[in-house]
């Protein structure tokens, strides 16, 4: 523990003092070993290395493991936790008719967290937190199906057929082939798509406290399962100011595009807070520099558009808003820098996913991280069920009325 920490509960104890902290802006809910942030200075670590060379040398699946377990896998390790993985792909065909009670409308985040919900009735009733065999496959479950159900949701909204996964593929290559490939058509998977991918999910995989990541440690804190933990993930993912903003971003972008009012003008708006509109994709709670993630996607966008052979209009909108913003002085002042949402949507355009599916996408990516914490939160003997305090503002005791 630092110098600059105190422990609050045994504080609390000794001197009866409650600390108000809206958002848990200064407030420390747990020890972790995961990942590093220093958001002064833009660092970013997964397990002590950097994210620049996790991202140039590893594969989603080998950054899971290392997420999860704390080492970077051997080989023969990573072979079988990818066969593993492979294995547990299929999802319960009456799970796969659960789908058909779901509005096609339906937002895929919410079909998400629903069917990951289900898969807790599967799996999760009995499982216990604190037996590893059971931890085990649940994990293993978890990553495998949750790529199918995510492809589903997709699947459903634009109303084709599911495929079953071809677990001869990869990860990604499996993913990319269930949301794009056509029931009785051969799909030729992108090794370019793949390695693209590949990397933004990486990028995605941890963020240490988050609002989503806290959301699975404080149900996780009641003892309840993985699957209903990362549901309850899932749901806090979706919201514009976390998950969301990568759809909202895109939203945003084409809506400059439509309006014709120029950007200069936007960000006019953004400033007076007119109607309370932000520039979406910008600012972080722990960032007060570039985003090193954002600065990662921002360097490979063009590369990935031009190795997709598409180009995208909204990119130089993008590009404009970014130049105009860090050159004013609301935006300087408030230490308000791209952050990793501001430019995947652009790459996730380019790769035929729907604008809705964007923060799916990143909740794939995010999955390793939820369950690494919730395996961390159940490992630690420090773990208490997580239960804040409140000042109370309301009425003093009255009598109730006559009537
Ligand atoms: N556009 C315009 N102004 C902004 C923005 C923005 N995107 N973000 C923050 N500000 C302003 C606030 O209005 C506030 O100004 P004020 O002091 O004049 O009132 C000041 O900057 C500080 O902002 P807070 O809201 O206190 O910052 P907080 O840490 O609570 O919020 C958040 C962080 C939610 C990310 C915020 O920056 C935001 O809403 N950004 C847009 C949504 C977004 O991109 N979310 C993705 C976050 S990253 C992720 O989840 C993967």
């Amino acid at each position: 523990d630092g110098a600059s920490s105190i422990d609050m509960s045994s504080l609390t104890r000794q001197t009866g003092l409650t600390g108000l902290d809206y958002g848990f802006v200064n407030t420390a809910s747990t020890r972790s070993a995961i990942t590093y942030i220093d958001g002064e200075q833009g660092i970013l670590r997964y397990r002590g290395y950097n994210i620049e060379d996790v991202a140039a040398n590893s594969t989603f699946l080998e950054v899971a493991w290392l997420l999860i377990y704390g080492e970077l896998p051997t080989a023969s390790e990573l072979a079988d936790f990818d066969s593993r993985v492979r294995r547990h792909t299929l999802l319960h065909e009456d799970l796969k008719r659960f789908f058909d009670s779901l509005p096609h409308q339906a937002h895929p985040m919410s079909v998400l967290s629903s069917a990951v919900s289900a898969l807790s009735t599967y799996y999760g009733d009995s499982l216990d937190p604190h037996d590893p065999e059971q931890v085990e496959i649940s994990t293993i479950r978890l990553l495998a199906k949750l790529p199918v159900i995510a492809a589903y949701a997709h699947k459903k909204a634009i109303g084709q057929a599911f495929l079953y996964p071809d677990n001869s593929l990869g990860f990604v290559e499996n993913f990319l082939r269930l949301n794009f490939g056509i029931m009785a058509e051969p799909y030729e998977v992108n090794p370019v798509l793949v390695k693209a991918l590949d990397r933004l999910l990486i990028l995605h995989e941890d963020h240490e406290q988050n609002a989503s990541t806290s959301t699975v440690r404080l149900v996780g804190s009641t003892g309840a399962n993985l699957f209903a933990s990362v549901s309850a993930g899932i749901n806090a993912l979706s919201g514009p100011l976390h998950g969301g903003a990568n759809e909202a971003v895109l939203d945003m972008l084409a809506r400059i595009r439509d309006s014709g009012e120029g950007v200069e003008r936007f960000v006019e708006r953004v400033k007076n807070k007119e109607d309370g509109i932000k520039l979406m994709g910008f600012g972080h709670r722990v960032y007060k520099s570039y985003d090193p993630r954002a600065k990662l996607v921002k360097a490979s966008v063009d590369a990935v558009l031009a190795d997709l052979g598409v180009s995208n209009p909204l990119l130089e909108i993008a590009r404009e808003l970014e130049a105009i913003a860090l050159a004013d002085d609301y935006f300087v002042e408030r230490k308000l820098y791209p952050n990793v949402d501001f430019y995947t949507g652009v790459i996730y355009k380019a790769m035929g996913f729907p604008t809705r599916m964007f923060t799916v996408l990143f909740a794939i990516g995010r999955l390793p991280g939820w369950i690494a914490h919730w395996r961390e939160m159940n490992d630690d003997p420090a773990t208490k069920i997580g239960r804040p305090q409140q000042l109370y503002i309301g009425s003093p005791a009255r009598d109730w009325p006559q009537r």
